[in-house]
This record gives structure tokens, sequence and C-alpha cells, in this order.
């Protein structure tokens, strides 16, 4: 069976791109933020990933107002950045790992989450730039399978509803029949807030205690609910509901790896940490 080896979380900001683009790494600006990134690189030669299930949020260019799945699950051959207005370069496209894509529809629908399945799916920063992260050289040494979580279009699943998601999604990948190795990797958050009257709203207390319960007692976002989401971590902050998602792939106990957090790059409080299953 396929060996799920850890969760590499972070936060998806479409400035990175700009960064990267200008080879901003050590910039005083921006050096805390990309100082993160070697021991994630050391972790990977490590663990040696096959695959990286990707759970992040669309904010558009696949999925717009009028069409919002819930939970999307891709199952292309090949995904495809596009130009979604932020002015940054595209990376090249990514190969999917189909085989695995519909082993998880099949193994979620069976566990009642009835997800659209996509045979053809752009992929935007949300996507892109964690894996360029992960990935400097931006020659993808591994397979795909997107899974987008609504956060865009209200009404949003629960946080709840999210961690029992990451659950069959470990459940699914540990039942692959297949000898690779998968990655799922969690983007989005941490607290920010684009627009209204909170534009720039952050909030390190929320962030720090929620990076805490990931190591220590995972089901602690669960006891709020979406506007309490929004309320503590900002209208796009709940995005931290693909982190959730992400650590719940893990199982109940899991092994602090690496973490970073730093505020603010843009208007967001930036976090990154690996986990893996505990020994
Ligand atoms: C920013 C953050 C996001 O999560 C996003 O999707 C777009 C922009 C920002 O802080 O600029
Ligand atoms: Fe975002």
């Amino acid at each position: 069976m396929a060996q799920l080896v850890g969760s590499v979380l972070t936060s998806h900001v479409p400035a990175i791109g700009r960064a990267i683009a200008k080879n901003l790494q050590q910039d005083p600006y921006w050096k805390p933020f990309f100082d993160g990134w070697p021991p994630v690189h050391r972790w990977l030669e490590q663990v040696q990933p096959d695959v990286v299930v990707v759970v992040y949020n669309d904010h558009g260019l696949n999925f717009f107002l009028d069409t919002m799945p819930t939970f999307a699950v891709g199952a292309a051959p090949e995904y495809r950045n596009a130009d979604e207005g932020w002015g940054i370069p595209q990376v090249p496209a990514f190969t999917g790992e189909q085989d695995l894509s519909w082993h998880l529809i099949e193994s979620l629908v069976g566990a009642d989450f009835d997800v659209t399945s996509c045979q053809a799916m752009a992929v935007d920063h949300a996507f892109t730039l964690p894996m360029a992260l992960m990935y400097p050289s931006q020659a993808w040494p591994v397979k795909v399978v997107p899974v987008c979580i609504n956060t865009v279009q209200f009404p949003l699943p629960s946080a709840r509803r999210c961690y029992a998601l990451g659950e069959q999604i470990g459940r699914a990948v540990r039942s692959w029949r297949s000898d690779q190795r998968v990655v799922v990797l969690g983007t989005g958050g941490l607290s920010h807030q684009l627009d209204g009257e909170r534009a720039g709203f952050i909030n390190k207390d929320f962030d720090l205690a929620f990076m805490e319960s990931l190591l220590h007692d995972p089901l602690w976002a669960t006891q709020f609910d979406t506007h309490q989401l929004v309320e503590k971590a900002g209208t796009q902050g709940v995005e931290l509901l693909m982190w959730l998602t992400a650590r719940a792939t893990l199982g109940d106990k899991v092994a602090g790896v690496h973490r970073n957090y730093h505020i603010p790059i843009s208007n967001t409080a930036s976090g990154l940490m690996v986990l893996a299953p505990a020994a």
C-alpha cells in the first residue's frame, strides 16, 4: 500500500510569485519568509515523495461564483497554471496521478463525501506557489492530485466537516494499492482579511494557538463555526481549513518536524509547518 509520509502546511500569497521571479529571497522583507524553507527541502530529500495531494482553495481561476463546488477533486492527466491577473509568471504544468485521483474520488464518495470530480482543471496561486516553494527548480519531481475546498463563496464547509474529509483522504491514501510515497500539502491562511472594514486584520495569538493545536489537539479548531473562524482569523483567514484538512489526513498523533511564522507577507500572517505521522 501507499505510504503517507507527512504533510506540509503553508500560506500562499501571490506576492511570493513576484519575489521568486525577482530573486528577492535575501531581501530583508522576504528573508524571514524564505528562510523557513531550506529545512522543508531537506525533509523532502529525506522522505522522497512521489505524489503530492494539494489541498487548496481556488480563488476564481477554475471555479467562479456561478459554479462553486464545496469539495472538488482533480482527475486530469495534466494541470496548467493560467493568468489570474496578479501579474506573476506562470509555472510549468503539473502531471496528474490519475490512479490516485480516482481512488480518492471513489473512497470519498463511498464515505458519503459528495465531491465534484474534475477531468480538466486550471490551478491558481494557491496550488502553484506552495509547489514552487517546495521545489524551487520548478522541474516537478512528483505527480499531483488537487483537492479544492470552497472558502470563497458562502456557505463554506465547517471545520468539523473539513476535518472529517481529511481523515477520509488519509484512509484513502493509505489504502491505495501502490508503493508510492505521498505528501499532503495544505495551503492558505493564516490570519488575513483583504477587504472590508477589517482589511489588514491579523491575529497572531489565534494563529499560534491554531498551529500549536495541530500538534497536540487537532480537533481544537472544530469547536468554531465558520463565522467564528472569520471573526478570529479574517475573511480570508478561513483558508486555515486547508491546514486542518491536511493535518487530519495524518491521524491522531503527529511529530512536528519544522515550523515558521512571520508577520506580515503582503496582508497575510505567513505560517509554515511540516508534520509527520507519529512513529
Ligand atoms: C493575499 C493572500 C491570499 O491568501 C490570497 O489568496 C491573495 C492575496 C495577500 O495577502 O496579498
Ligand atoms: Fe488565498
